[in-house]
């Protein structure tokens, strides 16, 4: 799997997925490029492409020793093929590599299909936000250790 750096000319294809991904809180044009702003210094964002275009995209904050998993988005024609576990395993080598000992996301409680791909990858339910995204709309917030920290000999 190739992917390549976001880029700026990406973002209103990447709205369009969002608008259909996430209808209920769509990122906005000024919040990719809000993110956009960061890289490399805090940030990490790529996409892949199809013949028709950008089918799968994810982004990291990092700020040692911690990085949250800011957004993982597989279209709805290129789900259930390994896309989305390729781009979540790309995002924990890049976390690896700035030298993060923990990563974060938060999900929606009833994301079975995301919950199930972060747990198959090491994630663990730390907490639960309620109403985080709307009303009833409940946030799982979990970790991933990417590093054991040191013990003290
Ligand atoms: C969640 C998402 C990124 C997964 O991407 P994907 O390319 O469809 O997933 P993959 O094909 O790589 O599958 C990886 C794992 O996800 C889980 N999964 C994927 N589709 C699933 C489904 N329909 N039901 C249950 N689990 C599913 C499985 O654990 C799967 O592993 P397996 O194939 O070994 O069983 C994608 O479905 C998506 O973008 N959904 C909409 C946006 C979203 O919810 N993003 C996450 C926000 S936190």
């Amino acid at each position: 799997m190739t992917l390549r750096a976001m880029r700026w000319w990406d973002i209103p294809q990447l709205v369009a997925h969002e608008l259909e991904l996430f209808p209920e809180q769509p990122w906005s044009q000024e919040a990719f490029w809000s993110e956009l702003a960061h890289v490399p210094a805090t940030r990490w964002y790529m996409v892949h492409e199809d013949a028709d275009g950008i089918d799968g995209y994810v982004g990291l904050m990092a700020v040692p020793p911690e990085a949250d998993v800011q957004t993982i988005a597989v279209a709805t024609r290129a789900q259930g093929n390994g896309l989305g576990r390729e781009l979540l395993t790309a995002l924990i080598d890049e976390a690896r590599r700035r030298e993060c000992s923990q990563l974060f996301l938060e999900v929606r409680s009833n994301n079975d299909s995301a919950v199930a791909l972060y747990e198959s990858v090491g994630f663990e339910r730390q907490a639960v936000r309620t109403d985080y995204y709307g009303h009833g709309l409940d946030a799982v917030v979990m970790r991933m250790r990417l590093a054991n920290e040191e013990v003290a000999s």
